[in-house]
C-alpha cells in the first residue's frame, strides 16, 4: 500500500468510511460541489453506460449516480475504504456496482471499455484514463484548489499542495494535461466555500479524517492549531474556507474513414 492508502486505511477504520462526525454549518455561495459533480455525472449515464470511478474511497458518492448506469466500477487502493464501499453497496441493493483493489495507474480494464471516468478528490492518471475511455467518452475530476483551507496552511506552516496559491491554478494545470492528452476539456467551475466547525474539538476531529494539514498531531499541532482557531473564530464557529474545483472533458469521436 502507498503512503496515501494507508492514511485513507486508517480513516475508514477509525470513522467507518470517508466522513467523520465532526459537527459544522457549511455555507455554499457557488452552489454544493458535491451535488453539481452527481448532477453532472447522472446526466451523463444510460441504461447501457459503463462508469469507472477512481479513488472512489466508500463509496458513498459513487452510489449516489450508479442507478443512472448500466454497469459501475469502484477502484481504490486502500482495502479497508473498499470494506466499508461492499456494504453500502449492499445496503443499498445496487448489485450493478463492483468495487476493486486496484491501481487507478493501472485498471486492467480493456481500451475503451468506459463511457464515462470520474475522480471525486482521487488519483488522475491521465494517460490510464484516455485509454481505457471509449472515443466520446467523457472523464470529469473534482480536485482541491490552490486556495483550499490555505489559512490555516500558512498557520501550520505546511499542509496539501502548500504554496500552490503562488503558481498556475490548479484547475487549469489539470485542464491544460487533459488538453495536452487530446481531450477537449468543455468545463472548469469554481466552488469557493466556508465550513463553520461547531467548537475547536470538531475541527481537530476533521483534521484527523483529511491530509489537509500532514501527519496532523493534536498534541504536537497544538500551538500552531490553537493561533488558528484563535484568529478564524466566528460567531458561526472555527472557519475553514474551502476551494475546490470540477473540470470536465471529452475524449475527442473516432473520426471514420471517408471512402476514397
Ligand atoms: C479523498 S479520497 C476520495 C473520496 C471519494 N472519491 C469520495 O468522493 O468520497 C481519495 C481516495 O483515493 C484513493 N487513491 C489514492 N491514490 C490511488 C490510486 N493510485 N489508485 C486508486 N485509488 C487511489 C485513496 O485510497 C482514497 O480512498
Amino acid at each position: 500500500m502507498t503512503m496515501d492508502a494507508e492514511f485513507y486505511s486508517r480513516v475508514a477504520e477509525r470513522f467507518g468510511g470517508y466522513f467523520s462526525d465532526a459537527r459544522s454549518t457549511d455555507v455554499f455561495p457557488d452552489g454544493r460541489p458535491d451535488t453539481a459533480f452527481d448532477e453532472l455525472a447522472t446526466a451523463l449515464g444510460t441504461p447501457h453506460a459503463r462508469l469507472l470511478d477512481v479513488g472512489c474511497a466508500d463509496g458513498r458518492s459513487l452510489l449516489r449516480v450508479a442507478p443512472a448506469y448500466g454497469a459501475v466500477t469502484g477502484m481504490d487502493l486502500s482495502p479497508s475504504m473498499l470494506e466499508c464501499a461492499e456494504r453500502y453497496r449492499a445496503e443499498a441493493g445496487l448489485s450493478h456496482v463492483t468495487f476493486s483493489l486496484c491501481d487507478a495507474a493501472d485498471t486492467g480494464l480493456p481500451d475503451g471499455y468506459a463511457d464515462v471516468v470520474t475522480s471525486r478528490r482521487g488519483p488522475l492518471i491521465v494517460r490510464e484514463i484516455e485509454r481505457v475511455l471509449r472515443p466520446g467518452g467523457v472523464v470529469m475530476y473534482m480536485g482541491i484548489g490552490e486556495q483550499d483551507a490555505r489559512e490555516l496552511k500558512e498557520t501550520f506552516g505546511r499542509g496539501q499542495d502548500f504554496d500552490s496559491w503562488k503558481g498556475t491554478p490548479l484547475s487549469e494545470r489539470i485542464a491544460q494535461e487533459l488538453s495536452d492528452e487530446g481531450f477537449v476539456v468543455t468545463r472548469n467551475q469554481a466552488f469557493r466555500f466556508e465550513e463553520f466547525y461547531h467548537s475547536p474539538e470538531d475541527l481537530d476531529t476533521f483534521l484527523h479524517q483529511v491530509p489537509i494539514v500532514d501527519n496532523y498531531d493534536s498534541a504536537a499541532d497544538k500551538e500552531a492549531f490553537d493561533r488558528y482557531v484563535a484568529a478564524v473564530s466566528v460567531e458561526q464557529g472555527v472557519r475553514l474556507s474551502r476551494h475546490w474545483f470540477i473540470v470536465r472533458a471529452q475524449k475527442p469521436a473516432a473520426v471514420e474513414p471517408s471512402p476514397s
